[in-house]
């Protein structure tokens, strides 16, 4: 309904005395996404009034999260064009505000889903699979196969999930393209308290790389030296699964520091229900110290789901294999922590990723193969990992069954 008196702060009118236009644009606003959170603009409270003036110019206003929210111009961009779609080209004013401290508290909470502050969504009971991505020694392809298996369980449509755990080497901002220029991580929004994890290929992502300041000015983020200790791990482990806001998710991956330290240990308190992902070379070497990482984690109460084996076999253009790794690493390691399973379920290799060009270019990129270049055999190999596993039932270790035993 026009308003006469052109009042700034009338509310989103009712249902019933909006008019067709404000109703219809309205609805159109649902499809709006807020990119950060991932829920609809209008579920947000963020809608703060439709209202239809003279010659049918609709006036929208829209509160921000946050004064400067990065995501401004986006949601901008993305509510004229929704309001236009239905008030026609040149037809919708769009006023951006910022929502009063009340109006946060209230939509952080909202978030939560009545959970109080600082609790973790990810404990016993949590409907999110866990599945954790461990190998003995770094170098070896577990934060490239992490980033690429999120990315492709994304894109079958599974809210996904990624922490990079891996405070000593973290590289998975840089693997998601979510860098700038400089190399420095993407800085996530926050909310009052709320963390919100910047999202890449669909995938929301937090990494300890987003809250190290840089060497020096100018410097790479990924050169400074964090040293970390057990109970900071801990804490900042902790926080990422209490602060960020994750939302529903169906998959939650952590890409772990390599070898069997504390953040294993921080991982089968705070995560009782992970599952875990080994990753090793075709090597016999490194398959040792990979069969040492995954008993460490069944050891924390964590069940082994598979084993991927990374730079495998790379086939030459004249169609001969070259094994700069060896071969067999994994499947050794599979059976060995098969055998070790106290006869539980075998534990299988989930696939072979072999050497590729286009997997490490992608991952220099922050263009994941399975994105840039979805035929690559790395690419299919790693799909082939994201459909085994989302095919398997999911796992019941680490819950308390309410069964005793005589
Ligand atoms: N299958 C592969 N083919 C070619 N290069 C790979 C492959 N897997 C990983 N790499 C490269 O090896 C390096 C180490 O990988 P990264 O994922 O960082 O290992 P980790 O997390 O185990 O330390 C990176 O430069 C990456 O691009
Ligand atoms: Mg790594």
């Amino acid at each position: 309904m026009p308003d006469e008196t052109g009042t700034p702060d009338a509310p989103v009118s009712p249902a019933s005395t909006a008019s067709p236009l404000e109703q219809a644009v309205l609805r159109a606003l649902e499809s709006v996404i807020d990119p950060e959170i991932r829920k609809p603009i209008t579920e947000l409270d963020m809608v703060d009034r439709v209202v239809e003036r003279e010659n049918g110019l609709v006036e929208v206003g829209i509160r921000l999260t946050i004064v400067g929210c990065p995501a401004s111009d986006r949601i901008e961009r993305d509510v004229r064009q929704a309001a236009e779609s239905v008030a026609g080209a040149g037809n919708a004013a769009v006023e951006l505000s910022v929502m009063t401290p009340e109006q946060r508290a209230a939509l952080t909470e909202r978030l939560r889903g009545g959970r109080a502050a600082r609790t973790n969504p990810f404990g016993p009971g949590s409907l999110t699979r866990v599945i954790a991505v461990t190998s003995g020694k770094g170098g070896v392809g577990k934060s490239t196969v992490t980033a690429n298996l999120a990315v492709a369980l994304a894109a079958r449509g599974l809210a996904v999930g990624l922490v990079d755990a891996d405070v000593h080497g973290f590289s998975i901002p840089g693997l998601l393209g979510l860098v700038d220029d400089d190399g420095l991580a993407a800085r996530p929004t926050r909310v009052d308290e709320m963390i919100l994890p910047p999202v890449a290929h669909g995938v929301k992502v937090i990494s300890i790389g987003m809250f190290v300041e840089p060497a020096a000015p100018g410097g790479r983020a990924s050169s400074t030296a964090v040293a970390w200790r057990g109970p900071m791990l801990h804490r900042t482990l902790s926080q990422f699964l209490t602060d960020v806001y994750f939302g529903d998710l169906d998959v939650l991956l952590v890409d772990l520091p390599p070898g069997t330290g504390d953040v294993a240990i921080s991982l089968g308190q705070l995560l009782p229900n992970a599952e875990v992902v080994v990753v090793t070379t075709p090597q016999a070497a490194a398959a040792d110290v990979a069969e040492r990482s995954g008993v460490v984690a069944r050891q924390t109460g964590q069940r082994i789901v598979g084993v991927v084996e990374n730079m495998a076999a790379l086939v030459q253009p004249d169609g001969t294999l070259l094994e700069l790794f060896g071969s067999g690493g994994g499947a050794l390691v599979a059976e060995r922590l098969s055998a070790g399973a106290g006869g539980g379920e075998p534990v299988p290799l989930l696939a072979s990723v072999p050497l590729s060009m286009a997997l490490r270019q992608g991952g220099d990129m922050g263009v994941p193969v399975v994105v840039a270049s979805p035929d690559d055999p790395a690419a299919r190999a790693i799909e082939q990992v994201a459909a085994q596993l989302s095919a398997m039932p999911r796992s019941l270790a680490g819950r308390r069954l309410d069964v005793s035993v005589r």
